[in-house]
């Protein structure tokens, strides 16, 4: 493994304010096991014996539905502490833990746990604090399903937002949504929402006849998918629609959020991926954009500038917009070769992981936006191209996961 046992530790919340020295007891009893993917961590029922620790890889927590069909309540991944409330409570395990890829994780087994706990106060009064915060989560979830039964078949609506301009917003947001559209045809919907000098239409040589700002909110709120066809450009090469939000800069002041939240709310119902490129600012069409995302995605870059304005926007959406779950995603982008702060410092400073870092590549990106061709299309084997694809990979994997989670009762898989 690269990063020590306390490093990796240290990244489970449950551990994560553990002084040095308990961190490394906690180390010298843990044991490292491999599971393939599909293969059973622990099942409903079997009694609670060992915990686990995610060092890499997904798991996924189902119950048996009424017919032993499987419903799936969450998936966890790198960090996240599995099977702890029964450890705890000497409860038999609740719900069923399969390794849904190939898994990497640090047993802690109950023997020595107790042990642990009968002389470490401080990671008592942890482990108290994470259950009553997961059974916290759980309860609200439940709720929430019970009062709306919504997100069934709803597409995933990503947000792309950088808080300083010339992050990449617009190349990143574009060339993820070709991508995704290469895996999923005719299920990709990209939503320029740049209300003053979008220019998604000319990195993919577009021209559409028509924009959002020229549709009435409460017309928006009656269309079928087929009359909305008119108001989208497809990108032949990709099968992607695009919406514009605008023709002309003057149009701006047109799009209201009623228009967003209208449109995103249709596209969501037809489309598996509706990716929205926005320009700086907490306007209000960016506010409602945000407010329908199932995930913000916040274009970070290495320099000073950057990150000041990744760390002020943190704030204000923690502070702020409250919004409910924890939809912000960080992916790091490098449109200069100046590398000013470190990957890790940057997660350090920013306190989050990045899903993805897009190298530096060259005039590459600006050479493809000037031939009105995606990056992906145009240098599929570039070191940008692979990035960008492998984390629309990932957007693919969190849609997955949406769907499982929103309630539908798969058969179980073996
Ligand atoms: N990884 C990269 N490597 C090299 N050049 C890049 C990279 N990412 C973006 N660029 C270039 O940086 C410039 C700015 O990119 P882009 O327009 O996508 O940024 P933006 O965040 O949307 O900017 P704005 O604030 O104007 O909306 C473009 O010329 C683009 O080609
Ligand atoms: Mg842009």
């Amino acid at each position: 493994m690269a990063e020590s046992v306390t490093d990796l530790l240290r990244q489970a919340e449950v551990f994560s304010r553990l002084p040095e020295p308990a961190l490394r007891k906690i180390g010298k009893i843990l044991r490292e096991r491999r599971v393939a993917q599909h293969q059973v961590l622990f099942r409903q029922g079997e009694p609670a014996d060992a915990l686990f620790v995610i060092i890499a890889g997904r798991v996924r927590i189902s119950i048996a539905g009424p017919g032993g069909e499987e419903k799936v309540l969450a998936f966890l991944g790198t960090g996240d502490v599995v099977g702890e409330m029964g450890l705890l409570s000497g409860e038999t395990r609740s719900a069923t833990a399969t390794a849904s890829t190939n898994l990497v994780v640090l047993q802690l087994r109950k023997v020595d746990f107790d042990a642990l706990l009968t002389n470490n106060v401080d990671l008592m009064r942890e482990l108290a604090r994470v259950v009553a915060r997961r059974r916290e989560a759980t309860r609200q979830r439940a709720a929430q399903e019970a009062e709306d039964g919504q997100g069934r078949g709803q597409g995933m609506v990503s947000v792309l937002f950088a808080p300083r301009g010339g992050a990449g917003t617009t190349t990143l947001t574009t060339n993820l949504a070709v991508a995704l559209a290469h895996r999923a045809p005719d299920h990709v919907a990209l939503v320029d929402l740049n209300v003053l000098f979008g220019h998604v239409p000319l990195l993919l040589n577009l021209s559409p006849r028509t924009s959002l700002a020229a549709i009435s909110p409460v017309s928006l709120g009656q269309m079928d998918r087929d009359s909305f066809e008119f108001y989208l450009t497809t990108h032949a090469a990709s099968s992607l629609r695009v919406l514009s939000g605008v023709l002309r800069p003057e149009e701006g002041e047109l799009i209201t959020a009623a228009h967003v939240r209208s449109a995103l709310e249709l596209l969501r119902r037809h489309f598996t991926y509706v990716i929205v490129d926005t320009a700086r600012g907490f306007s209000d069409v960016n506010l409602t954009a945000f407010e329908l995302a199932s995930n913000i995605l916040i274009v970070c870059t290495a320099d000073r500038v950057g990150i000041r304005a990744v760390t002020e926007s943190q704030r204000i959406f923690r502070e702020l917009l409250h919004f409910p779950g924890d939809p912000l995603q960080y992916v790091l982008n490098h449109p200069s070769p100046y590398v000013a702060v470190s990957p890790q410092q940057l997660g350090q400073t920013l306190q989050a992981q990045f899903v993805g870092s897009i190298p530096f590549g060259g005039d590459t990106p600006t050479r493809a936006a000037l031939e009105g061709q995606p990056m992906v299309t145009r240098w599929p084997n570039s070191a940008v191209s692979k990035a960008i694809v492998s984390l629309a990979a990932r957007f693919e994997q969190q849609s997955r996961e949406a769907v499982a989670l929103s309630g539908a009762l798969a058969p179980v898989s073996s």
